[in-house]
């Protein structure tokens, strides 16, 4: 009796400590459950006490770098335009360079910081030149595309009274258009450089496909820094990428160019001539051009900008050779004469090549021989890029 008594007992107490151990197993793992927690909340913890602490430091100054000094020092000019000898950070110091924006301690004004370099919009959409080194002697056989430049840009630019005193407007746009290579942009070089004007080149696919959505406002800055920086010349290259006609249903993208040839034709519209801004447009296409662009007040003036004939294609020649060495046996003339068809661009690649068959051969100048294999050459590698290259 006594025996089952306890046997009873040790079952009960067995069953017991299996149920206590059951709950020990059931604590630990809840304690551990809520460590990993503790161990995130602490975590969670230390990133909002730093970013507290960022948020509450007092604010630091931004400067520009004027000059860095040894040790650890450097000259720089706050925005007020003040300037100060300051205590430069060690683990900035050496990337630290004139002209860089800086964050500056409010208290010391120590360089603690360099701030990424300030992107303008403007000055990644348009190529600036304070004024290009191209001028008309550059420029062989376009003595007539000159002239009429000198008249409708050039004279403008230079001598605006004598339109105000006649009572006139000269044209405010000058549309330049002829096949590739022909030397527009040269010509607009050119102009830019013969007035003393900023030369601000833009390039119209550029403008509508790197910066999407941004076209139209950035014909607005055009305008803007054109007029801040007159005299100046706007070129607009392949104006015809913002300036086509489109005649199916608009896409997203068309109608982002839409917005651009707006805003184009607006400040066309609006900017008085006579006040040192002259915009000068080319294209290869000016059949696909919309008639929009070609009305009173915008690019009123349509300049051809021809393939050269025989006679320019000499004068062309005689410009691109003039520092280059030539052999006493070649003559130009008959250069010229075998190479119709040729742009002026060809006619440069012609003569270059045949430097290079001259250096590659030994030669002291270059011989009728070189522009003949170069010719050859140049022919074949347009003959590869299609029909459109193709000329002699
Ligand atoms: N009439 C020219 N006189 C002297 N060089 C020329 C002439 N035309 C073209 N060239 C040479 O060809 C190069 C290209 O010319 P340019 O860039 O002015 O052509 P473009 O008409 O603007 O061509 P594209 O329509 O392809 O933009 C010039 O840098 C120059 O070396
Ligand atoms: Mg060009």
């Amino acid at each position: 009796m006594v025996e089952s008594e306890s046997r009873d007992e040790r079952d009960s107490l067995e069953s017991y400590l299996f149920k206590l151990q059951e709950e020990l197993k059931a604590l630990r793992s809840e304690r551990a459950k809520l460590e990993s927690h503790t161990f995130l909340l602490q975590k969670k913890y230390v990133e909002l006490k730093r970013e507290y602490d960022r948020l509450v430091q007092p604010p630091l100054m931004v400067g520009t770098v004027v000059d860095v000094l040894p040790n650890y020092q450097a000259v720089v000019k706050n925005s007020n335009g003040v300037t100060f000898l300051v205590n430069v950070l060690s683990s900035v110091y050496d990337s630290l360079r004139p002209g860089q924006q800086v964050a500056l301690s409010q208290q010391t004004l120590a360089v603690v910081g360099i701030l990424p370099e300030q992107k303008d919009e403007r000055v990644r959409a348009f190529e600036i030149i304070e004024r290009p080194n191209v001028t008309y002697k550059d420029i062989g056989g376009l003595e007539d595309v000159i002239q009429e430049l000198r008249e409708v840009v050039e004279l403008p630019l230079k001598k605006p009274e004598v339109f105000k005193q006649m009572g006139i407007q000269p044209p405010k746009g000058v549309l330049l258009y002829g096949p590739p290579g022909t030397g527009k942009t040269l010509l607009a070089k050119a102009v830019a450089h013969e007035t003393n004007a900023t030369f601000i080149h833009v390039v119209g696919s550029e403008l509508v496909r790197k910066f999407i959505g941004e076209g139209a406002k950035l014909v607005r800055d055009l305008f803007k820094l054109a007029r801040e920086k007159a005299p100046s010349i706007i070129f607009i290259d392949e104006i015809d990428a913002i300036g086509a006609v489109r005649t199916e249903a608009l896409t997203g993208g068309d109608r982002e160019v839409q917005r651009t040839l707006v805003q184009l034709l607006a400040e066309m519209d609006g900017f008085r001539p006579l006040e040192g801004v002259a915009v000068i447009a080319a294209t290869n296409r000016i059949d696909i051009l919309d008639p929009a662009l070609l009305r009173p007040g915008r690019f009123d003036r349509v300049i051809e900008v021809p393939l050269p004939d025989e006679k320019a294609r000499y004068e062309i020649l005689k410009v691109l050779t003039r520092n280059v060495k030539l052999s006493k046996s070649v003559d130009l003339r008959k250069i010229a004469k075998i190479t119709a068809g040729a742009s002026g661009a060809d006619l440069k690649a012609i003569v270059t090549e045949a430097g290079m068959l001259a250096i590659r051969r030994g030669h002291r100048s270059i011989t009728e021989k070189d522009i003949r294999d170069a010719m050859e050459k140049i022919k074949r590698t347009k003959v590869e890029k299609g029909p459109e290259h193709i000329y002699l």
